[in-house]
């Protein structure tokens, strides 16, 4: 192994050495200082303590004095009290006026008290140096002066950073709630199918009220969506929208998150908490699978929805609320009311409008705009520019039954487009096993055996039940005609002698 050469590092040092000497001189002089007084001594004397450690500037008269301050950066000044031309104090008045953050000491010969202390007490001067001054003490004070001006200046600094930056929060806050505002409209939430054309009626209605609306629908037909759809398209969309899922806690945790709790109310309980309810006061509360709540839980949120109020846990005091509430289930709770597992009298409270989001199995037109929604988002989202589906893709998303509705589509489509790569089209075999064995499930059940023995007449059965499926779920008789493999005038032959019209 040879030596590393050494001329070149030793170089380098080298001038790393001349730079930094270079920048510890100016640094050692960041301060400007500016000493008046009409005696050319003083002010030699005050250069010769000050000069090693500042840039010292000096005038022998006020106006020349105020052209330095204008010119250089002058952080302190020094003024002689009685000067011929311009007084310390009028010299001072001037500082103020023009560089207000100046520090000003004022020289006195001698003891002055009345006007040096009505001077410092309107905060003209700093501190006051009376003739003749002790080196060593003028080096302190002015020091420490110094060490003031920093500090004052970076808390104004830092003052302003923290104004920009809570402007900046507002700003950005305005923009996240107008983001909200845009993603939860009405017009986020797709659905041309008849079913759905009336679910939009009633929100548009109901949005502008304070009506409690429950809303019930399967899972993943979109209720957490209409719900939050409701609050953003009416008078409370400034204020906050809250959802607690009531299924998600026991009954105790779910009382303190709705009603908050006093400090000592039960253990863990370290200090008050307020409530949901209270957070959203002004707002909306969307209370997500209240089916699921205790009868306890029950009486209580029947007591918001009768009086307004509410009572934290352990505490005496009840308080009033001013909350829009909005329901979700995906139970049949009539069926729960019946079989006395929820309050009769809550339900007709929380069930003041009623919305039914109807299953995506009967609202199969919603199918393909979904799908290509869906298919955008996820296009966004993976960087792919993927163009849509093929039919045959199309009649697998369209016969599907979705059990898990509108999620389980989105997830379906979300999944297809990350595992299909660069492709142009998504065909049917991009999606699940589940996807198609659901498929096929649901064909199976569709051709049950008609109740006919004469084969003609059973036939017949079927070929009905084919064709009625197949206009229902394409919505034309050319597409009809196209799933089923016969040319269209074919299939209106075949309808008109099934007396089909
Ligand atoms: N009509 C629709 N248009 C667009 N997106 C929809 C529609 N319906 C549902 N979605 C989407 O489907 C997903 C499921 O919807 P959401 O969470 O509102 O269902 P949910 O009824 O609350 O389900 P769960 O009962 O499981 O809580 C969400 O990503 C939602 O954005
Ligand atoms: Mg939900």
């Amino acid at each position: 192994m040879s030596e590393p050469p050494r001329q070149p590092a030793a170089s380098a040092s080298a001038v790393s050495q001349a730079i930094e000497g270079a920048r510890s001189t100016q640094d050692a002089h960041p301060y400007g200082l500016l000493i008046v007084d009409d005696e050319e001594a003083i002010l030699e004397s005050l250069e010769l303590t000050l000069a090693e450690d500042y840039r010292v500037f000096t005038a022998t008269n006020g106006p020349d004095g105020l052209e330095i301050l204008e010119r250089e950066e002058i952080n302190l000044v020094i003024v002689d009290q009685v000067m011929p031309e311009m007084s310390g104090v009028e010299f001072l008045e001037e500082v103020i006026a023009r560089k207000p953050e100046t520090i000003r000491m004022m020289l006195t010969g001698y003891a002055d008290v009345h006007s040096i202390v009505r001077a410092i007490n309107d905060g003209r001067i700093y501190r006051y140096i009376q003739k003749p001054w002790e080196p060593d003490e003028l080096r302190v004070d002015v020091k420490r002066a110094l060490e003031t001006y920093h500090l004052t200046a970076e808390n104004a600094q830092l003052g302003a950073a923290l104004a920009a930056a809570n402007e900046r929060l507002r700003a950005e806050n305005l923009y996240l709630r107008r983001e909200v505002q845009r993603q939860y409209a009405f017009d986020q939430i797709l659905g041309e199918s008849p079913s759905m054309q009336r679910v939009f009626d009633v929100m548009e209605k109901v949005a502008e009220t304070d009506a409690t609306v429950l809303i019930g629908g399967e899972t993943g037909t979109g209720k957490d969506l209409v719900a939050r759809a409701i609050h953003y398209a009416g008078p409370r969309k400034e204020r906050r929208f809250v959802a607690q899922n009531c299924g998600a806690l026991p009954d105790t945790l779910l009382e303190s998150e709705l009603f908050g709790h006093k400090r000592g109310a039960f253990t863990g309980a370290h200090a008050d908490k307020k409530g949901l309810f209270e957070l959203a006061d002004g707002g909306t509360i969307f209370l997500d699978e209240i089916g699921e709540t205790e009868p306890g839980m029950q009486v209580r949120l029947l007591r918001v929805l009768q009086d307004g109020e509410i009572r934290p846990l352990g505490s005496s005091e009840t308080r009033k609320v001013d909350v829009r509430i909005l329901a979700a289930t995906n139970r049949d709770l009539r069926a729960a009311v019946e079989s006395q597992r929820f309050r009769e009298d809550l339900y007709y409270r929380l069930r003041v409008v009623e919305i039914e989001l109807p299953p995506l199995r009967e609202r199969r037109e919603d199918v393909p705009a979904l799908a290509h929604h869906f298919l955008d988002v996820a296009n966004d989202k993976m960087n792919r520019q993927i163009q849509g589906f093929t039919n045959a893709a199309m009649d697998l998303l369209t016969a599907c039954p979705w059990s898990g509705n509108v999620r389980e589509l989105e997830n379906e489509i979300e999944r297809a487009v990350a595992l299909a790569g660069d492709v142009e089209m998504l065909g049917p075999d991009m999606f699940s096993e589940h996807l198609r064995k659901e498929v096929a499930a649901e064909v199976g059940r569709s051709i049950e055996l008609p109740d006919e023995h004469d084969l003609n007449r059973a036939v017949d059965v079927l070929k009905r039940k084919m064709i009625e499926t197949a206009v229902a779920e394409t919505g034309s008789k050319t597409r009809a005609a196209e799933r089923l493999g016969i040319p269209r005038q074919s299939l209106q032959k075949m309808m008109k002698r099934l007396e089909m019209d």
